[in-house]
């Protein structure tokens, strides 16, 4: 079930590049108990994101390899392979998601592959998944532009490419409060301040950069809010989708 995509030395090196990035070693640590509390909220709360990536696939599922980057303990993959893809493909770059993804799937789901890698090392042939997801997980990033040349590099000709964010107005709002100097990560509390999670703020413009519209074409963007806090008035997400270009 576990295939990494790769020889063992190779997962190992991406591992220790990665492990240098505080947004995958606060995985590794704290993974299974944030996964608790991100099962518990979303148990009381929409999730919308979830909702907008199902539609967003639409109605030829079947015929699609759909690839779920920073898949996380993996319940999208199971989300996915239930609608009927015809290939699920979940990436995730800290051990201790990865291992936590095997558990979600256990034996009987021999459509779904769990792979070693991240946005900067998607390990997947030229032109060959239909979509990528990336929920929650693609924001984690200072710079998208060498992402975005994978994500273009692996998907097919009107392939879809599906973010969920923090949405750039919050991100303006917590910048601000916390006096953020250029290249400084937030520090934001979650789940009624369980844990600090550190993410660089992020504008509209990053998302929509040049390299990106070079390649992708913006079929749609929602605004939503998730009412962590309830003085939250400003969107707190945003959803993306794009269309690979020809
Ligand atoms: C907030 S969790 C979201 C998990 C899942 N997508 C979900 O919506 O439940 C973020 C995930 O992104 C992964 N991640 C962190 N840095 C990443 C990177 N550079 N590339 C890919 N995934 C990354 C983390 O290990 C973690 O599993």
């Amino acid at each position: 079930m576990l295939n990494t995509g790769r020889d063992s030395s190779e997962v190992k090196f991406i591992t220790q590049i990665e492990k240098k990035d505080s947004s995958i070693s606060f995985f590794d640590e704290h993974g299974k108990d944030y996964l608790e509390n991100q099962r518990k909220f979303y148990s009381q709360s929409p999730d919308t994101g979830r909702r907008f990536f199902q539609e967003s696939l639409g109605l030829n599922i079947e015929k699609m390899t759909v690839t779920d980057i920073g898949c996380g303990a993996g319940d999208d993959l199971l989300t996915y392979e239930e609608m009927g893809a015809k290939k699920v493909i979940g990436i995730e770059p800290s051990i201790s998601m990865l291992s936590e993804a095997k558990k979600t799937l256990g034996e009987n789901h021999p459509g779904i592959e769990l792979v070693a890698g991240n946005w900067k090392h998607i390990p997947l042939a030229d032109g060959s998944v239909d979509a990528i997801m990336g929920r929650y997980s693609f924001h984690v990033m200072s710079d998208f532009d060498e992402a975005i040349l994978e994500v273009a590099r692996v998907l097919k000709k009107d392939g879809l490419f599906l973010i969920a964010a923090p949405h750039p107005i919050h991100d303006a709002k917590i910048a601000a409060e916390q006096n953020l100097k250029p290249g400084e990560k937030m520090k934001k509390p979650i789940f009624e301040g369980k844990f600090i999670v550190e993410n660089p703020p992020h504008t509209l413009e990053d998302y929509l950069s040049k390299t990106c519209l070079e390649h992708f074409t913006l079929e749609e963007q929602k605004d939503y809010s998730m009412f962590e806090d309830e003085n939250e008035t400003e969107p707190t997400g945003i959803l993306l989708k794009f269309r690979k270009k020809g």
